[in-house]
């Protein structure tokens, strides 16, 4: 029989080191009522084969914009129509048919060859980015170089001045904030509007300019599949906008400090690596397994569905714990260990079924690009400062700052 009882997993301790708590969890069985906060508690799986299931199943729909502004205060939610609305045009909270006919259409920039075209300009901008650090230096990896590295690439991919870097970063930010706090807050909402708010009329802006000036960039893509007469309409094609460039932003600096920190703890194998380059694909592999940069994904059931012996009613959500699946002993052995050269590596990072990460071949190789160049241009660089804090957000897991010595 399974218990109802709220298990804790997102309190600030345990976020800091969410695996023992996984583990434990996972012995206990693949289904668990996790408490998220605000009085709210939501089904959760944490077994790769049921995460895997549950992001398959046709009926779970990904459409959850309006749930997100449930831990509010119910007196204040109605200030928040127009916050839910803009996020409920993203891919990622869309069904099909919009789904399947905005993806097979978006596939055509994320493509394996469009984006292994874009190897020189990723190795440009993180050699740029790189060479004024020297050996020996002190840094925070963070704000010099993982945050602002993936900003950057996704700008150029969507051929927006690099001067708008900053402002880019910042609005991101802001919709991260309210995305992956379990007690999300009017301010948060407030701030996350007013980014979405901005980023459109941005948006706006820059497709006018380029209806007039098409190049092979994103934008241009998606302004060739909106005058087809395809399903985008104009404030879909802003939406789409934004939401690529908050996804490829939050999630990819993650990869980077969370890859960077675990490398700095796992010294004997970060020098293997630095002697045995062509290990890098499966180390950004093992590293996106070992510590997921995107902790659960969620969706929410169209019918009742039985899940692991227990009918969950329509209309409840339900979380995929992505990150305790990528540590799940069924599915990977010695899965507490990391393991650079690990073969078959079929973790869930990058979730699975309809909604896989659009971005995963470029997340990927940004990552191998940023972590090789790291490790070899600073072959003696080590931690410094008190230990690194995760950040207190749930969803994505992130360090708030890493310092080190180069
Ligand atoms: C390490 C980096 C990344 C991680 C860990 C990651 C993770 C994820 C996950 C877990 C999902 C699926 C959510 C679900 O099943 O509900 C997803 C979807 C998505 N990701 Fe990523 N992502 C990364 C990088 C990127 C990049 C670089 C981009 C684009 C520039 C991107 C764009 C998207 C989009 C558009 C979706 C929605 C796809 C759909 O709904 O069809 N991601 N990502």
């Amino acid at each position: 029989m399974l218990s109802q009882a709220k298990k804790v997993v997102f309190s600030d301790d345990i976020l800091q080191d969410p695996y023992p708590t996984y583990s434990r969890l996972l012995e206990e069985g693949p289904l668990h009522y996790v408490d998220v906060g605000s009085k709210w508690a939501v089904w959760s799986v944490f077994s790769h084969v049921e995460c895997s299931a549950i992001a398959k199943d046709p009926r779970c729909s990904a459409k959850r914009a309006q749930q997100m502004l449930l831990p509010l205060p119910l007196s204040r939610q109605a200030e928040f129509t127009e916050l839910a609305r803009m996020l409920g045009l993203w891919l990622i909270f869309m069904d099909p048919p919009e789904h399947t006919r905005l993806r097979k259409l978006l596939n055509k920039g994320f493509s394996a060859a469009a984006i292994e075209a874009l190897r020189p300009q990723v190795e440009t901008i993180v050699d740029r980015m790189l060479k004024p650090l020297q050996r020996g230096a002190e840094v925070e990896l963070m704000r010099e170089f993982a945050n602002p590295m993936p900003v950057s690439i996704i700008a150029e991919m969507l051929g927006v001045p690099q001067a708008q870097q900053e402002r880019f970063a910042h609005w991101s930010r802001a919709i991260a904030l309210f995305r992956g706090s379990p007690n999300r807050t009017v301010e948060q909402a407030h701030a996350a509007q007013d980014a979405l708010i901005e980023l459109t009329a941005f948006f706006k802006e820059t497709v006018a300019e380029r209806r007039r000036n098409k190049g092979t960039d994103l934008i241009s893509l998606l302004i060739d599949i909106e005058e087809e007469g395809e399903v985008l309409t104009e404030e879909e094609l802003y939406a789409q906008c934004i939401a690529l460039l908050f996804a490829g932003h939050e999630t990819t600096r993650n990869l980077i400090g969370n890859g960077m920190y675990t490398l700095l703890q796992h010294p004997d194998q970060t020098d293997d690596l630095r002697r045995n380059p062509e290990q890098i694909r499966s180390a950004v592999e093992e590293l996106l397994r070992y510590e997921s940069p995107v902790q659960f994904t969620a969706r929410v059931l169209k019918e009742d569905i039985e899940i692991c012996g227990r009918t969950i009613p329509q209309k409840w959500s339900i979380l995929c714990m992505l990150g305790a699946a990528n540590r799940d002993p069924k599915k990977f052995k010695d899965p507490n260990q990391l393991n650079l050269k690990r073969l078959h590596n079929e973790h869930l990072a990058f979730s699975a079924g309809p909604h896989a990460c659009i971005g995963g071949q470029l997340a990927r190789l940004e990552g191998q690009v940023a972590l090789l160049n790291l490790v070899q241009r600073f072959p003696n660089m080590k931690l410094s400062g008190p230990r690194p804090e995760w950040a207190s957000t749930f969803g994505f897991r992130g360090l708030k700052s890493l310092s080190m010595t180069l």
